[in-house]
């Protein structure tokens, strides 16, 4: 089948790769940096898998910046560019993926459109009323970052909506059955679970299962905070709790709070669906979230306080990587940036390790390359994720990964 996948990100890219081991797939981005790199069978992001197969594997595979010709020449459109949510203005950005559409649209109109962007419930419906003649569906896609296409191999489930209100269902309900069986054929397990539903539902499982995750980090976090208020040691209440089958002894180790691209994003956006419903949880997630950094802020503020007290003149609080995941490259959104905001709103002067930005700052911090030199410069070293690089500077270490893994 001819493939055109919008968007090489971390979903993009993972799905043009799977694709593109049994189909001839374009991938398209506006970034000629990225696409440069991907037809150089160069990975754009930090990903062990993408980058072995973009190396060895045999993959009918281009990237390009032309999605008009990329767009003509395609059955199938996926399209996995980015969408955000700006809880001030209650206004979901889809600008992005509207703007594929209306090319396809335009150069393609009898092509099969697939959303893999994180949107709105409701949103594929919205779109077959305003584009009356678009064939769209709706895939939800559950990759982690930093393993987007390792989870794609070995996928939990996969999942696709139809509109049923659309003038194509009867085509659409097919061509639901057909990516669905590109997306496992393209993978390495069997018997994956494959759903069909209507797009609406196969939305809300998207923003749903995120914001499960998101309850379970603030769950345990919290847990936490409790721990280090009454002075019990929190490690070994998780290691009892967990034990219950029912609750599991994964996903549980306490962090500065939930953050990423998309957890923060997707509970907030499903809080904005739930006007007009009764609902007591959902708003505790996103509340509970802001309380932990709240927490973990005043915590390293008491430690510079009795720093001061011990003599220290100005002590300096070092961000050990600005990514919220060892291996990732990635930091948007991480719960380590909400630290470093409240800590420097009281004017306490910040250094930033974070060896993949080419910057000279950040937020008005300085950044450095040179670990040595941060860590003699700092007197409190904040770490999101514990790592082995800190051992000679332990007792400056403020760290909740109890667990020492992600
Ligand atoms: N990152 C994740 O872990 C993850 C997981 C599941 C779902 N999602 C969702 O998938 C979507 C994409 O996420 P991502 O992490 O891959 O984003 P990303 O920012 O890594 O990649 C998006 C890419 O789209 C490109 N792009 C923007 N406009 C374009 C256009 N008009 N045409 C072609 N390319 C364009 C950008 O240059 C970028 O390379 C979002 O809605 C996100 O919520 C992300």
């Amino acid at each position: 089948m001819n493939i055109a996948v919008a968007g090489t990100g971390y979903v993009g890219l993972s799905l043009a790769v799977l694709l593109s081991q049994h189909n001839s797939v374009t991938a398209v981005d506006v970034v000629s940096e990225k696409v440069d790199l991907i037809n150089q069978g160069l990975s754009p992001i930090a990903d062990a898998e993408i980058e072995e197969y973009l190396a060895t594997h045999e993959l009918d595979l281009r990237a390009t910046l032309d999605g008009a010709a990329a767009y003509a020449a395609a059955e199938l459109v996926v399209i996995a560019t980015p969408t955000n949510y700006d809880s001030d203005k209650n206004f979901f950005d889809t600008r992005y993926v509207e703007q594929v559409i209306e090319l396809v649209l335009e150069v393609n109109p009898e092509a099969i459109m697939v959303v893999k962007s994180t949107v709105p419930v409701g949103y594929t419906k919205e779109l077959t009323e305003r584009y009356p003649s678009g064939k769209f569906l709706f895939s939800p896609e559950f990759l982690r970052e930093g393993h987007a296409l390792y989870d794609n191999l070995h996928p939990s489930r996969i999942i696709v909506g139809v509109p049923s209100e659309s003038a194509y269902a009867a085509e659409l309900e097919s061509a639901a059955q057909e990516f669905a069986a590109l997306l496992a054929q393209g993978s390495l397990d069997e018997g994956t679970p494959v759903l069909i539903m209507r797009a609406t539902e196969a939305e809300a499982v998207k923003l749903f299962a995120n914001t499960y995750l998101a309850l379970r980090v603030a769950y345990f976090n919290e847990l936490d905070t409790y721990a280090c208020v009454r002075g019990l040691d929190a490690s070994q209440i998780i290691e009892g709790v967990g034990l219950d089958p029912r609750i599991g002894g994964h996903y549980n180790n306490p962090s500065f709070g939930y953050g990423g691209y998309c957890l923060p994003k997707d509970t907030k956006q499903l809080l904005a669906n739930y006007s007009e419903v009764p609902q007591n949880l959902i708003e505790a997630i996103v509340e509970a979230n802001r309380t932990r950094k709240d927490y973990i802020a005043d915590e390293v503020l008491d430690r510079v306080t009795h720093l001061v007290y011990e003599g220290v003149p100005q002590p300096r609080v070092g961000v050990y990587r600005l990514t919220m995941k060892t291996g990732s490259d990635n930091f948007r959104a991480s719960s380590i940036q909400g630290i470093m905001k409240r800590i420097k709103g009281r004017g306490i002067p910040v250094m930033v390790y974070e060896p993949t930005l080419n910057a000279e700052e950040f937020y008005g911090s300085v950044v450095t390359r040179d670990l040595d030199a941060f860590k003699a410069s700092c007197d409190v070293i904040l770490a999101n994720r514990w790592s082995e690089d800190l051992a000679d500077v332990e007792d400056k270490v403020f760290t909740r990964d109890l667990f020492k893994r992600d």
